[in-house]
């Protein structure tokens, strides 16, 4: 009878070891181990810059200018409404700098206002400028002429207002010293000549040599005043 209980009792403990929910979990690898690098590198880079720079540069240097014609022309000039000669829109005296500028190789500036509030009619803009002129303002134009002290020679133009230079022409004159330079005036108008500008000019800069100007009277210029201005220019250079 012993016997036979432990045959039983053999029999079910083996059963039970067999069965699937008590074997132990084998973990299967999904992937091949990555390698370890087994040699770690110990060798320091012996070439570790030995000079450091220790001048520091003391002198900033300072741009140099493009070079550019020894010649400048500057002008103001207006389009709009003229007294006699209608709505244009190329200014008179802007025919006659683009003229000189043509014919000298020169650089040209255009004096605009930075804020323009000039009227486009004729009676308007008169009276706005005749306020200017007796508030004695400096009207401030925009932008700036690339190293005016690399030009000799400066062609100015300007149409006469109310018989002398609209008041942002004084801005310009204003704002630099043109001592040991060469100043060429020019001026469109409708009767007033030079208005006596070229000796302003020449009270304004008492260290410029001023030569004699250009008086284009509007209705010439409007007609192409290439001839004029030839003849002009020749004469400077006798
Ligand atoms: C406000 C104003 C005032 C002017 N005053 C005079 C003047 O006193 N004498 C003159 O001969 N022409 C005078 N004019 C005429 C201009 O000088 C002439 O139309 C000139 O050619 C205009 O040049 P622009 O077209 O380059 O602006 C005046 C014109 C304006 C608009």
């Amino acid at each position: 009878m012993k016997r036979i209980l432990l045959v039983i009792i053999c029999s079910i403990l083996f059963t039970a070891c067999s069965l699937p929910g008590n074997s132990t979990p084998t973990v299967t690898p999904t992937s091949e181990p990555t390698a370890i690098p087994t040699e770690i590198s110990t060798e320091i880079p012996t070439e570790i810059p030995t000079e450091v720079p220790t001048e520091v540069p003391t002198e900033i240097p300072t741009p140099t200018p493009e070079p550019h014609s020894a010649v400048l022309v500057v002008y103001f000039s207006r389009t709009g409404e003229q007294s006699s000669v209608g709505v244009i829109d190329k200014g008179n005296t802007e025919i006659v700098a683009e003229m000189i500028a043509e014919k000298t190789q020169a650089d040209i500036f255009q004096i605009l206002p930075e804020v323009d509030n000039y009227p486009m009619t004729y009676r308007a803009l008169t009276e706005v400028a005749k306020r200017e002129q007796d508030t004695n303002v400096r009207p401030a134009y925009a932008g700036e002429v690339n190293d005016l002290a690399g030009y000799e020679t400066i062609f100015i133009g300007a149409p006469v207002w109310w018989y002398t230079f609209p008041m942002i022409i004084y801005t310009f004159f204003d704002k630099y010293d043109f001592s040991g330079k060469t100043i060429v005036p020019f001026n469109t108008h409708m009767g007033s000549g030079d208005g006596g500008t070229y000796e302003t000019i020449q009270k304004l800069e008492p260290n410029a040599k001023v030569l004699t100007g250009l008086q284009v009277e509007m209705r010439d210029a409007e007609n192409g005043p290439e001839k004029a201005v030839e003849k002009w220019l020749k004469s400077l250079n006798e």
